[in-house]
């Protein structure tokens, strides 16, 4: 990492080697499958437009991540959309750039995408995405494919929508949509996905399997796994999924393309010495990580300023906002620390930038500084 001495903070890193690495792994082991970045996990240009010249889609859930991935330079037919409460406005754009495909969450949608499709002149192709009511053992807050998510179609609802979609002018059923939750570290979970949809195949017939995302990144080490294990990810789908003849595979990847290149950069503002515990507080905060306070997250913390023998003190590490759920660390073991040391959380570069806010007005933008 580079020296930052002099450089405002706190703003966010992004190790674009690292970025290029993890790229090449993808391209590597994906062999035919089609991989849709999803940009909600890092929307910045820079990070977009690199991912989108080395041939990656797009997975986007609104009309400005479509519109982001267009400037970015990502083909329209590459793009896939997805989102429980699109708005006309928004499946207009998607209708007039042409995307490739519209993952749809209900049969209220489907009828408004057709009557907007026919107003236009056009047909949509359209995924049903299916709730396959799996537990993903992950966080409460990001699992996605249990009965009781806002995600997604029923099984025994699946019959009659797929039936209203060949019933509807204005749209084409293309594909089968699926998606079990985020960080998920044991195969198990997409191994059952592929029993699911094994068992769907025998009642739709579609061109395209779309399995979402979710494939995990280690938060605790992420010097030792920079890079997730896409080989054995991709190798579950390969032997345990039975895909139809010319049908394709596609994939919704984003925290496993873009958590390990990026750091979020702050600064010790004060080190505080309390009764019982030592605050070391930083002048980045829940508006720009919230994933700690959000889901107990836990982003690995590094003095960068303090040499690696130094002596070690416990301390809670904090951000400035005015909230006691602002807190990145309790306990941490680091080097002795002083106000103007440079701290940096680790494995932020998915969920980081993007779920930044305002709170507090203390910055109206967060800055990001690229390695090339
Ligand atoms: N496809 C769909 C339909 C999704 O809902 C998501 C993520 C993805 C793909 C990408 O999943 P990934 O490969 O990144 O796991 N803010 C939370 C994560 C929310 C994930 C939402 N959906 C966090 O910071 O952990």
């Amino acid at each position: 990492m580079k020296e930052f001495g002099a450089c405002p903070t706190p703003f966010y890193f992004y190790d674009m080697k690292l970025l290029d690495l993890t790229l090449d792994a993808i391209i590597k082991e994906k062999g035919d499958f089609h991989v849709h970045y999803a940009l909600k996990a890092n929307s910045n240009p820079e990070i977009v437009s690199h991912i989108a010249a080395r041939g990656f889609g797009a997975d986007c859930v609104s009309g400005g991540e479509i519109q982001r991935a267009l400037d970015c330079g990502v083909p329209a037919n590459k793009i896939v959309f997805a989102g429980v409460g699109k708005t006309d406005a928004e499946i207009n754009l998607a209708l007039r750039v042409g995307i490739g495909c519209f993952n749809v969450e209900s049969a209220e949608e489907m009828q408004v995408i057709s009557a907007l499709a026919v107003k236009a002149g056009t047909v949509a192709r359209i995924a049903i995405r299916v709730n396959p009511n799996i537990d993903a053992h992950t966080h409460a807050n990001i699992t996605t494919g249990l009965a009781e998510n806002k995600f997604g179609i029923n099984f025994e609802m699946l019959p009659a929508t797929v039936n209203l979609a060949h019933s509807l002018p204005g749209v084409e059923l293309t594909g089968l949509h699926f998606h079990i939750g985020s960080q998920i570290l044991d195969n198990e979970p997409f191994e059952r996905l592929c029993h699911v949809i094994n068992r769907l195949q025998t009642q739709v017939r579609v061109n395209h399997i779309n399995v979402g995302g979710g494939l995990g990144i280690d938060y605790v080490a992420p010097d030792e796994h920079p890079i997730p294990d896409f080989g054995s990810y991709f190798d579950v789908f390969r032997r345990n999924l039975n895909l139809m003849p010319g049908q394709t595979l596609h994939f919704e990847l984003g925290r496993s393309i873009v958590a390990q290149c990026g750091s979020l950069i702050s600064r010790v503002v004060y080190v505080k010495h309390g009764t019982a515990k030592n605050f070391l507080i930083c002048d980045a905060g829940m508006s720009e990580l919230i994933r700690p306070a959000l889901y107990q997250a836990r982003h690995k913390i590094e003095n960068l300023s303090e040499p690696a023998d130094a002596p070690i003190e416990k301390y809670d590490v904090v951000g400035p906002v005015c909230e006691s759920s602002d807190v990145f660390g309790t306990d941490e073991l680091l080097p002795v620390s002083c106000r103007g040391d440079l701290i940096a959380f680790r494995s932020a570069g998915a969920y980081g930038e993007t779920m930044a806010s305002n709170y507090n007005l203390r910055h109206l933008e967060t800055p990001f500084y690229l390695e090339k």
